[in-house]
């Protein structure tokens, strides 16, 4: 029955894995996206003040008395090396002659034009250096002439800084991952939590229950539902056409056998040679039996019946338990039993009465069945804490080597059952309906040690 369902992966997991997936995507998007921008706006930085520094060396270039001169301010150079502890190095040239300066600093290979500049990074003296390159032409001699600027600085802060950035980048991507990948167990979590609370709501239930799943689920899982309804529908349909036809069963076959039964017994009253009239009370003890099972079997589906959509009327325990002891008198008085029945307080349920009688009745029934001639039963009903009991105490030897679990089974009797009529319904019968009713069926050996001690507990009103 309960074959090992296949999983074929976990939703959860899947869901968490595509999720903290996409996280790591996005945390090493954030890294180089924050990395580049961090490396531009760092190169930019410095690119402009190698710009301003050129600039003011371009201002300090004059022409005087035919000769160009080149005053090259202290700020020029030293707003560089406010920046970093690199180098700097700088040339000032014309087209043809280097005026002052590195004269081995590389050129540019890109064409500046006058009052433009160009940046480029080089490698001088095994370093590598940003460079920027001005140009401005000037009138010399009454013909223009170009003068062009260098200034270049090695670029180790530059990487130090590149680096202090990487790492800052590198724990904003992280930290970004570390947040995203909680968000995203907790979204996992509480994508999954609808389908957990159903499932939890499914299984709490009884095994005879059978309504329809009505809580509210999320959208998506509104086509599970409805199968998951539909298909309880059927089963329902189906039980109940089931308990319908044992019911039907059960009464076409109780009528005539009573028939019958008369008809044997009086003619038990006719004859007279020995072996027929052991014949006759064998027969009349099969349609006992067979009487017997069938009233048992229209009680269990009467039972199931109305468990399905079960009543709930306040309920006197003691006011239920009294009424049958004055009902069953009669019989327990056949066995000459003592019947006693003792009520402390009016402990109320909530429940079907027709039901709960049906279930004592059961066990009442067993106490005088299976007790001796002359023993004595007690039938008495208490409130411990919030369950109300009705319990039944019999000297008939009690269970004794049984499996209770097991006799509170469909069919299953006792060995002290052998020669006693019965179908072995009647435990499964109490215990159904103390069950319906949220209780227990508690069998145990009674306080003399003499018989059996049966309670029927059931949460208070
Ligand atoms: N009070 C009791 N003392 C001793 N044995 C008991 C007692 N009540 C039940 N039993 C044992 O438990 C078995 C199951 O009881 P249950 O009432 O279910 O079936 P039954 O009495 O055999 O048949 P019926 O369906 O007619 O009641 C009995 O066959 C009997 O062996
Ligand atoms: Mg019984």
């Amino acid at each position: 029955m309960n074959e090992p369902l296949q999983t074929s992966g976990s939703l959860r997991r899947r869901l968490m894995l595509q999720l903290v997936g996409s996280a790591a995507f996005l945390a090493t998007l954030l890294f180089f996206v924050v990395l580049g921008f961090a490396r531009d706006v760092a190169q930019q930085t410095h690119d402009s003040i190698l710009l301003a520094s050129a600039t003011s060396i371009m201002d300090s270039v004059s022409v005087q008395a035919d000769e160009i001169t080149v005053d090259i301010p202290y700020a020029a150079l030293s707003m560089l090396g406010n920046v970093s502890n690199d180098r700097v190095f700088y040339r000032v040239s014309t087209r043809d002659d280097v005026l002052t300066g590195y004269e081995n600093l590389p050129t540019t290979s890109q064409s500046v034009r006058s009052g433009h500049s160009a940046f480029d990074t080089l490698t001088y003296k095994g370093d590598s250096i940003r460079m920027v390159t001005s140009l401005r032409r000037l009138s010399l001699n009454g013909a223009p002439a170009d003068i062009i600027i260098s200034v270049a600085q090695t670029r180790e802060g530059q990487a130090a800084q590149l680096a202090q950035l990487s790492r800052s980048a590198m724990q904003l991507g992280l930290g970004f991952f570390l947040v995203a990948t909680i968000l995203a167990i907790w979204a996992a979590q509480s994508s999954i939590r609808p389908l957990k609370q159903l499932t939890e709501a499914v299984s709490r239930r009884g095994p005879k229950d059978l309504r329809p799943v009505q809580r509210p689920v999320p959208s998506e899982m509104i086509p599970l539902v409805s199968s998951l309804n539909r298909f309880i529908g059927r089963l329902r349909v189906s039980l109940t056409r089931s308990e319908d036809f044992i019911a039907e069963a059960a009464h076409r076959v109780r009528t005539p056998l009573a028939t019958v039964r008369t008809q044997a017994e009086i003619t038990l009253r006719r004859v007279d040679r020995a072996e027929n009239r052991a014949s006759l009370r064998e027969m009349i003890r099969a349609i006992d039996e067979s009487s017997r099972a069938a009233g048992q079997l229209l009680d269990h589906a009467m039972v199931t019946f109305r468990i399905d959509s079960l009543e709930r009327k306040a309920i006197d325990l003691t006011e239920l338990g009294r009424e049958l002891v004055d009902r069953l008198q009669p019989i327990a008085e056949l066995k000459d039993i003592d019947l006693h029945f003792f009520g402390s307080g009016n402990p109320k349920i909530t429940g079907d009465a027709i039901l709960i009688q049906n279930a004592v009745r059961n066990i009442l029934d067993n106490a005088i069945k299976y007790s001796p001639n002359e023993s004595a039963i007690q039938v008495s009903t208490r409130q411990n804490g919030n369950t109300a009991r009705i319990q039944v105490e019999d000297e008939a030897g009690g269970f004794v080597g049984m499996d209770t679990d097991a006799l509170t089974q469909r069919f299953t009797r006792g060995e002290n059952a052998a020669g006693t009529i019965g179908s072995g319904l009647g435990l499964t019968i109490a215990r159904e309906v103390v069950e319906a009713h949220g209780g227990v069926l508690i069998i145990e050996t009674s306080k003399t040690g003499t018989g059996a001690c049966v309670s029927l507990c059931f949460p208070l009103h």
